[in-house]
């Protein structure tokens, strides 16, 4: 155990179709706290870089044709366990496989645009929150502090 940052990404259908807020509802409910927030239209090295494990799967150039094709919302989110819980709250990769009650499972519609990116290890996540947030765009949480309700 231990608290942990992750990187996690609402690819561009996300807010074509509006659902941003219904997507980091489900995440700040479950306890995880937002350090870092933007959007962002992704520069295409960027995501070549980013999902670069991929570069020789058949679904590399249109995965980053999607990715850069319209403005994802990029956010670090901070909590226990941060990295494993928020790819729980995912589900799988692929739309037939997703439980309900996980995001894919229930607003992904097709494997390639599954609404979410989630960093899947430690070093994912240390190397995909450097690529995409300078360390002045992350900021502490202050849990509680009442002088702010
Ligand atoms: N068989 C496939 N056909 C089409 N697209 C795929 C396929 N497998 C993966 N992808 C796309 O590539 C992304 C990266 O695949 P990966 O295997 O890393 O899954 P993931 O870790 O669950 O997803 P992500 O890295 O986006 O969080 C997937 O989210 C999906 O958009
Ligand atoms: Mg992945």
């Amino acid at each position: 155990m231990g608290s942990q940052k992750t990187f996690t990404m609402l690819k561009p259908g996300a807010l074509q179709r509006r659902i941003v807020g219904e997507i980091l509802t489900r995440l700040e409910r479950k306890g995880l706290n937002l350090v870092g927030l933007k959007l962002m239209t992704i520069p295409r090295e960027l995501a070549e870089t980013h999902y670069g494990e991929h570069r020789e799967k058949p679904f590399f150039s249109d995965l980053v044709q999607y990715v850069t094709s319209a403005p994802v919302v990029a956010m670090v989110l901070e909590g226990e366990e941060a990295i494993s819980r928020v790819r729980l709250l995912c589900g799988a990769t692929k739309v037939d496989q997703a439980q309900p009650g996980t995001i894919r499972g229930d607003y992904a519609t097709q494997t390639q645009l599954n609404i979410i990116h989630a960093s899947d290890s430690p070093e994912s996540a240390e190397r995909e929150i450097a690529l995409f947030f300078d360390k002045n765009e992350l900021y502490a949480f202050e849990d509680g502090n009442a002088e702010w309700f």
